[in-house]
This record gives C-alpha cells, sequence and structure tokens, in this order.
C-alpha cells in the first residue's frame, strides 16, 4: 500500500467514531432510523437561529464586485472587529480586531497556532479525557502530546500539570465546556493554572502557551459562566468557532484571538497569519464570515440542551449508572460498568444504542453520550440503558 505508515497508524487510532459511524449506518438500514438510538456524534440536530438565513439571504444578495474574491489571509476586517467586540465583552478586556483572525472553524484556529508556536519535539499538555483530534494536530506541527490525567471529577490536577512540565514544553490545551466530559472549569481553578504556568514560564526562563478551546462556550446550563482565560494568563489564545453554538459546524467558521499583551505579539500574529494561508486554508469562508459578523449577539440553544440534559441524567441514573451531571456542551461521560469499554459498546449496540468508548478520548472505561438529538430519542433508549447494564453484569 502507498499511504504513509504514519497515516496508517492514525486511521486506526481515529476510527472509534467513524466505526460507531459505519456500524451505525448499518443498523440504521436494518432496523429503521427511528430505532436505532444514536449518542455517537457531536453534530448540533438544533436549526442555526432565524436571524442566520436572515443574515444568509441578505449576503447572498450583495453582488458588489469582489465579494467573492480573496482577502487578507487573517479575514475581513469588519468581521474580526465585530468578534473581538464579543470576545471584549466575555473576556472583560479590550481586544482589537488586529489581535484575533478568522478561521476554518476551531481545527482551523488551532492548526494555525500550534504552526505557528511549535518547534520540532516541542510538547503541548493535554488533559485527559480530551478531544483526540488534538494529537494529530500537535503532529501534524511535530510536536509531541503530553497527556495529564483530570482528577476523579475532571477537574484540573494541579500536581500532575506541574510535574509533566520541562525544558519542551511549549503549550497546554484546554476546553471547557469539555468535550467529552461536559465539565466547565471554575474561576479559582483557571486562575490557579494561571499562576502556575506563571511561575514554571519564569522558572524555565520560556513562555508557556495556553491555548484555551472554547468551540462550547455558549452552551451552558444552571446560570453558570465559562470565565474568561485572558484576565487570569497574559500567554494565552482563545480559539473558537459557531459550529456548536449556532450550529454551523459544516460551514467551517472560527477564529483565533491572543492576548492583548501576549508575549512577541506582531511575530505571533503574522505567523498565525501566515499559517492560514500555508496550511491551505487561505483564509475562512468569505460568506460565512459576512454572516456571523451579523450573528454576535445571537444566543446559543442553552435551554433546549439544558432540558435534554435534565431528561438524560434521569434515564441514565435509573438505568443504574453514576456519573458527573455535565455543566456545558452536550455530552456525558458515564463510567461503564465493566473495565472494556468497547465491549460495553457492543453490548449497547445489541440494544440498538450507539455510544463512542473513552478509549477513543484518552480515558478508557467509560463511554461518551452526545446529546444531540431529540428528546424522544434519549427516552426511547431508557429500557435499552437498563438491560445493558444488567446484561454487562451477568
Ligand atoms: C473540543 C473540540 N474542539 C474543537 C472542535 C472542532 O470544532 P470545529 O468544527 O469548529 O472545527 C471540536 C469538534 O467537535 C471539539 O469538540
Amino acid at each position: 500500500m502507498a499511504i504513509a505508515k504514519k497515516m496508517r497508524g492514525f486511521t486506526e487510532k481515529s476510527s472509534w467514531i467513524r466505526r460507531m459511524f459505519e456500524e451505525g449506518a448499518v443498523m440504521k438500514q436494518k432496523h429503521g432510523a427511528e430505532n436505532v438510538y444514536d449518542f455517537s456524534l457531536g453534530n448540533p440536530d438544533v436549526p442555526p437561529p432565524a436571524a442566520f438565513s436572515e443574515a444568509l439571504s441578505r449576503v447572498c444578495r450583495d453582488q458588489q464586485p469582489g465579494v467573492h474574491g480573496y482577502m487578507a489571509n487573517g479575514g475581513y476586517p469588519f468581521a474580526r472587529e465585530a468578534v473581538a467586540t464579543r470576545i471584549s465583552r466575555e473576556q472583560g478586556m479590550t481586544l482589537s480586531g488586529n489581535e484575533l483572525l478568522m478561521t476554518c472553524g476551531a481545527a482551523g484556529a488551532i492548526n494555525i497556532t500550534l504552526k505557528a508556536l511549535l518547534d520540532p519535539g516541542d510538547e503541548v499538555i493535554l488533559l485527559a479525557p480530551y478531544f483526540v483530534e488534538y494529537d494529530f494536530y500537535i503532529d501534524n506541527h511535530g510536536g509531541v502530546s503530553r497527556v495529564v490525567e483530570t482528577d476523579s471529577e475532571f477537574g484540573l490536577d494541579f500536581v500532575a500539570i506541574e510535574q509533566a512540565i520541562n525544558a519542551k514544553t511549549k503549550a497546554i490545551i484546554i476546553n471547557s465546556p469539555n468535550n467529552p466530559t461536559g465539565r466547565v472549569y471554575s474561576t479559582d481553578e483557571l486562575q490557579r493554572l494561571g499562576a502556575l504556568l506563571r511561575a514554571a514560564a519564569e522558572k524555565r526562563g520560556a513562555a508557556i502557551y495556553l491555548i484555551s478551546d472554547e468551540p462550547y462556550r455558549g452552551i451552558i446550563f444552571d446560570g453558570r459562566i465559562c470565565p474568561g482565560v485572558f484576565p487570569v494568563y497574559r500567554d494565552s489564545i482563545i480559539v473558537g468557532s459557531h459550529s456548536k453554538d449556532l450550529s454551523l459546524p459544516g460551514e467551517r467558521i472560527g477564529f483565533a484571538a491572543v492576548h492583548p499583551e501576549i508575549e512577541d505579539k506582531a511575530s505571533l500574529l503574522a505567523a498565525m497569519t501566515l499559517a492560514n494561508r500555508i496550511l491551505g486554508f487561505v483564509n475562512a469562508p468569505a460568506l460565512m464570515q459576512r454572516v456571523v459578523a451579523e450573528l454576535q449577539d445571537a444566543a446559543a440553544p442553552r435551554a433546549v440542551y439544558a432540558r435534554r440534559r435534565d431528561v438524560f441524567c434521569q434515564v441514565l441514573q435509573e438505568a443504574g449508572f453514576q456519573f458527573q451531571r455535565p455543566q456545558g456542551a452536550f455530552y456525558i461521560f458515564p463510567p461503564t460498568p465493566i473495565e472494556d469499554d468497547a465491549k460495553f459498546c457492543r453490548i449497547l449496540q445489541e440494544e440498538r444504542i450507539l455510544a463512542v468508548p473513552g478509549r477513543g478520548f484518552g480515558r478508557p472505561g467509560h463511554i461518551r453520550l452526545a446529546f444531540c438529538v431529540s428528546e424522544q430519542v434519549i427516552v426511547g433508549a431508557a429500557a435499552g440503558f437498563k438491560k445493558a447494564i444488567e446484561n454487562a453484569r451477568n
């Protein structure tokens, strides 16, 4: 076979969600889609807000010359300014459009950031369980992942993070609200993390960058707030998108914003801008930049996801699962009743329930359940969850 050996290995490693997707398609054909309870994908089913199609129609009617042309690689100035205004509000700190780039989703934003930061062999700390694509993104740019476990409630383990930092540490990626756990880090946790990174960077005499991956920022429950990283740590970069909050994952629209006082700001922004181009993104989609510039005040459908979270928690509790109640995003990550999470997923499949094994997120012994599905699907799966627990224990 002609493909690279490394890619062969990656394909195998990334195969859990894909495998679930493929097996789900077969099951749906066999039993009918309505009889399969598919919790495997983080693909929002809630439609984008009405303001989205209104803005899209308006933008499509704009026939000015050049509207579909190339632009500066960082994006349209007015779009950058609109996103920067929202981020300034969220972070309680003034940010200008020049400190932000429009990107192809959060994935594009993470890639340009890592491309700009990493030299070969540089390490990036990841907090398990985590979005497994981070490993691939880090490898894309010659970096090495260093995985640190979170605590029993998926909170930050400061001792473990401190122990993982060494002369090669260049960055740490955090993700709150979290995929796959639904955990939201508190102000206190972020302040402690900021102090730890500051002390470690000072001791070493080189910056350690905090990359805060926030595509789920708008999806948060119980009146919580998602505290900002900019006020607690200078060398930080926020990456995000409208894939989840506005249900636009296929449109590939996101951003990367740097702290206004970040070390070596001008060269970092220049490197990220060039990375946007040479990684082949060139620039974020023009139409979508125009559209989301108008939607920065649109709210995510929090109430819909919060209600599903409540219903799902009840279903799982009644089935006998014990788990951390999600504080945001749209995932639950319960421990499995048997150690082998892949085997438990097969047992769930016998009940026509699709889940992803925790090992696909660097934490075996768990499953990830996405609630981007109707309440009907969640309630419909209740008997199957109960039966699967009984079957797993027998
Ligand atoms: C934690 C996390 N980060 C980044 C991404 C990528 O998001 P986007 O579709 O905006 O590239 C995802 C997508 O599922 C995610 O869950």
